[in-house]
């Protein structure tokens, strides 16, 4: 079973990706609702949640881990690595890998990337520090777009209002002119639209490089084919909110169910 967890709801954009790309595999997704945002919270807390998370996951039978949240990728990785013996995926290697693919309209080696993500995310230098030693000739501008996890949160993604604060918020990084743009949180690919309209060149990359790299592992350890896997949702909240995203994301094959975070720690 693969064990995927967000703080919310952005991370089952991962695990649709990983459904379609692996069928067969079963998996339990968890979303840190009571808990969220953890863009603005400091790396103590975030790997600490995380790891109650990966504890919980473990215990309920996943044997893959995958952290779809770029916010605990970025500053919870390696300690979860050397306190579980689980292979565990982090969304932030994947993405770089992409980054650095050479396209036909993207092909020197001096690059322009540029990063977006949460505080927490852009502050640990996780996307800069991994760019930085994949190639010493990227020009990294990394930039933290706080508002836009409320702005997706409230349903301001396809509207004129939010294409708007889009626009303002990336402002500093027109001069710039990236060719590369990572979205570096899981809200973030549900803005492309608005990304796009001001950087109508720059090529995107999210969070579902991931999967990718999941189903390599799959293979190696052969995947069984035939069946369909079960898909599982745990919570630490339920809210309406969350119940629609979930629904439009993965469809009704989805068992969701809420636990507190107390029993976490059980
Ligand atoms: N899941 C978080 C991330 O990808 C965004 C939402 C939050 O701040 O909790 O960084």
């Amino acid at each position: 079973m693969i064990g995927i967890f967000d703080s919310g709801i952005g991370g089952l954009t991962v695990a649709r990706e990983i459904r379609k790309k692996i069928p067969s595999a079963d998996i339990l997704y968890f979303g840190d609702v009571a808990r969220m945002p953890y863009g603005n919270k400091s790396p103590e807390t975030v790997t600490e949640y995380s790891r109650e998370i990966v504890r919980y996951l473990i215990g309920r039978g996943a044997e893959t881990i995958v952290i779809a949240c770029n916010t605990a990728s970025a500053v919870a990785t390696s300690k979860l690595r050397r306190e579980f013996s689980v292979p565990i995926f982090d969304v932030i290697a994947p993405a770089v890998k992409v980054a650095l693919q050479p396209t036909t309209c993207n092909l020197q080696p001096d690059q322009k990337i540029a990063v977006l993500g949460t505080r927490a995310t852009v502050g640990s230098g996780a996307y800069q520090k991994a760019l930085a030693a994949a190639s010493k000739k990227i020009k990294v501008t990394a930039l933290a777009c706080p508002i836009f996890v409320p702005l997706v949160e409230e349903g301001y993604a396809g509207t004129a209002e939010g294409a708007e604060i889009v626009k303002h918020t990336l402002r500093p990084l027109v001069s710039r002119k990236p060719e590369t743009i990572i979205l570096g949180c899981t809200h973030y690919p549900l803005l492309k639209k608005e990304i796009r309209a001001v950087f109508p060149k720059a090529r995107l990359v999210d969070s579902s490089a991931v999967a990718d790299e999941v189903l390599k592992k799959y293979r190696e350890k052969g995947e069984r084919r035939g069946k369909t896997g079960r898909i599982e949702i745990v919570v630490t909240d339920l809210t309406p909110h969350f119940l629609r995203f979930a629904r439009k994301i993965i469809g009704s094959a989805a068992k969701i169910k809420k636990i507190g975070v107390e029993r976490l720690n059980k």
